[in-house]
């Protein structure tokens, strides 16, 4: 029998799917990177593995203990799977302001699920500032980590592996790199290793046009789930572009976006789990 039994080597490893039929004619050839087939359906799992495995290395975390983080769902999921799968304990602060789906996924894994009701139903700055600092007050009870995404080193090296997959199946052939932003993790780690293999790679970062936070605009209250949180704390070095994406609340219509979301996965096939909830 395989020694890869475990739901934690599903993690990483992920197809690269050329897109046959959206791109316009003429246009580049383009690729989705299938984070759908991550154990949780979002990429998150690789940050969670990697900051989970980092913190057993360095003895922050020991066998009994439980492992705190404010989170929108997807990282909460994947951490919460992860502590599962490794008998850790898990307490996630979250919101009613993000998807109701992703926290029974983080109840189904056993984490303990905390809500701080968001005032306005959208993701705002002041919301991700209540939910830091409640996570911050119970990381120093006994036996918790605290996995704190945004400046944990672990969660945006666990991206290079996505880097230098990206390279592998692409067979180094890769002219440009789009990621939407939200701690950042994702697209520094991928795009450092990229840009280390060809330094003219351009990489776009992607954020929601009622709160740019990083190309310097507007900063309001938005309603696409994982983005826009109202601060980047990674290096800008790395953008060669910053391109902005309306939520459905600054939409006229919802239709083009969500038709557009829906084609992905009804034309091509791929389909997002946890990470991404279509749009209604
Ligand atoms: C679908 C999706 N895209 C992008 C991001 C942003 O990733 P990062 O926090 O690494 O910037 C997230 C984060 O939850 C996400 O769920």
């Amino acid at each position: 029998m395989s020694e890869n039994n475990d739901v934690l080597a599903g993690i990483g490893n992920t197809p690269l799917i050329r897109l046959k039929y959206m791109p316009e004619k003429g246009s580049a050839d383009v690729w989705v990177k299938w984070e759908g087939a991550n154990p949780t359906g979002s990429m998150k799992d690789r940050m969670a593995l990697n900051i989970i495995e980092g913190a057993e290395k360095r003895g922050e975390l020991k066998p009994g203990g439980r492992v705190v983080e404010y989170t929108g769902g997807s990282t909460g999921s994947s951490l919460s799977m992860v502590c599962a799968a490794k008998g850790y304990g898990a307490y996630m602060v979250s919101s009613d302001a993000f998807s109701e789906e992703k926290i029974r996924t983080m109840r189904a894994f056993g984490a303990e699920v905390e809500i701080v009701p968001g005032a306005t139903g959208k993701i705002t700055r002041e919301l991700i500032d209540t939910m830091r600092s409640r996570a911050e007050e119970l990381a120093t009870e006994t036996n918790s980590f605290y996995a704190d995404q945004f400046n944990n080193q672990d969660h945006k090296n666990a991206y290079y592996k996505m880097g230098e997959e990206i390279l592998e199946q692409s067979d180094g052939v890769c002219d440009a790199f789009v990621m939407m932003v939200g701690t950042g993790g994702c697209f520094s780690g991928v795009a450092e290793v990229l840009k280390g293999h060809c330094a003219d790679v351009k990489c776009f970062a992607g954020e929601p046009d009622a709160h740019r936070n990083i190309s310097g605009g507007a900063i309001g209250g938005h309603r696409i789930e994982g983005i826009g949180i109202g601060f980047f704390r990674r290096s800008c070095a790395l953008i060669w572009r910053i391109r902005s994406f309306p939520s459905r609340t600054t939409m006229p219509t919802r239709r083009p976006v969500s038709l557009r979301a829906r084609r992905v996965s009804w034309v091509e096939s791929p389909r997002e789990r946890t990470s991404s909830q279509p749009f209604n």
